[in-house]
């Protein structure tokens, strides 16, 4: 028996392979690398649900669909009350997805995979006493969520760094959100229950919660002296770094470099302040030092958790938003993996060792 499940094989899957001892990670075949070199948000949507639907389709079908789909299920916005709107962003947007009709075919997943996209922008402007922008059909996914939210075109760097977010974030083998999407999937309960599983395991500080808290230690570090001496502390009163460390890579997670290199442009056009950037630079430093010290048999690096704090803020989005950027783009491997395990057709029941008294003998 394994606590937390550690190293346990609980499903076969074609859809990604995470190599923690390389710092590799596959998508259908494809390295991150090219996947962030050459692919949209919907390229990888449509290359994750390809032969797992009813209908096959290419990328530019799905682009097509899916902004029909964000335009339908804006309605949900116009009917939603002040009291579910004014929840914390991810708590809003579960209740608002609750709401969508519950299936396994692939109308529900375009409504699945366009809601998140519509509801985090409105949720947002409604919380800033603004109105909710309705989506454009013509714009890419990455496009209209950065459209919706701000009211405002974004420029090709936004859309690309947002893209390259979505790519890199689409599915991650086994982890915590995708497991409770399938253990749901395997009960034929529907892709709307899957994804409302998985984006409450999303949610915990330890797996989708972690890049608010990054920006969180940033502000408390405040200047690049002050680094080692902050995370000192931090880590004397048993603190966890947040944005380091991770249950599979032994090394640094490449979708960190991917992430880093998506800010490079924003950077070097002017569109962001590289302050937040150099800080960034000298807290990652003294963070992998100090923890190579501290902890000398546990190879900690940085995780996918530390830029996704960057870019998102470069983006415009507020801290407590950022696990609902991550489930914008998680929701297509929540959804692969469902249908995955849904075709695979058998039940998942795990056993436990009960450790509790017996009943007393007669
Ligand atoms: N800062 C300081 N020490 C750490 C950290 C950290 N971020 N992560 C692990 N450790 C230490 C831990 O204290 C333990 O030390 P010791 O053996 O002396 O008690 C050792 O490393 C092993 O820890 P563990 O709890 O067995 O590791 P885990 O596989 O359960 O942890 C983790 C994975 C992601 C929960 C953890 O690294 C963590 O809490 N990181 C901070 C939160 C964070 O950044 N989360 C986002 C994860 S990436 C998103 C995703 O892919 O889901």
């Amino acid at each position: 028996m394994k606590n937390g499940l550690e190293d346990v094989i609980a499903a076969e899957t074609q859809l990604s392979d995470v190599d923690g001892e390389a710092g590799r990670l596959v998508i259908r075949g494809v390295s991150l690398d090219h996947l962030v070199a050459d692919g949209t948000y919907e390229g990888v949507a449509a290359l994750l649900l390809d032969g797992l639907m009813e209908k096959s389709f290419d990328e530019a079908e799905l682009r097509a669909w899916l902004a029909q789909a964000r335009t339908r299920v804006f309605d949900h916005i116009k009917a939603a009350d002040a009291a579910l709107l004014a929840l914390p962003p991810v708590d809003a947007m579960r209740a608002l997805i609750a709401r969508l009709p519950d299936g396994e075919d692939f109308d529900t997943a375009l409504s699945l995979l366009a809601a998140p996209a519509v509801f985090l922008p409105a949720i947002l402007r409604k919380q800033r006493g603004k109105r909710p922008i309705a989506p454009d059909a013509s714009l890419s996914q990455a496009a209209d969520i950065l459209r919706m939210l701000t009211g405002k075109l974004p420029t090709r760097e936004q859309t690309a760094a947002l893209d390259t977010y979505l790519v890199t974030i689409s599915d991650h083998g086994l982890n915590a959100s995708t497991f409770a999407s399938r253990v749901i999937a395997s009960t034929q309960a529907g892709l709307t229950s899957s994804v409302l599983a998985a984006l409450s395991a999303l949610k915990g500080p330890l797996h989708g919660g972690a890049p608010g808290p990054v920006l969180d230690m940033l502000d408390a570090i405040g200047t690049t002296e002050n680094a080692g001496h902050w995370l000192g502390e931090a880590l004397d009163r048993g603190d966890r770094l947040m944005g380091f460390g991770h249950r599979i890579y032994r090394v640094r997670d490449p979708r960190a470099d991917a992430l880093k290199g998506a800010l490079k442009p924003l950077i070097s056009t002017g569109q962001v302040n590289n302050a937040r950037g150099a800080l960034a630079e000298a807290v990652e430093t003294a963070a992998l030092a100090i923890l190579k010290a501290r902890k000398p048999n546990r190879p900690l690096d940085v995780n996918v958790e530390f830029y996704t704090a960057l870019l998102l803020e470069a983006l415009g989005f507020p801290r407590g938003a950022f696990t609902g950027v991550f489930a914008i783009g998680r929701t297509v491997g929540w959804l692969a993996h469902a249908r995955e395990q849904a075709l695979d057709g058998r039940l998942i029941r795990p056993r436990s060792v009960y450790i509790g008294p017996l009943p007393a003998a007669a």
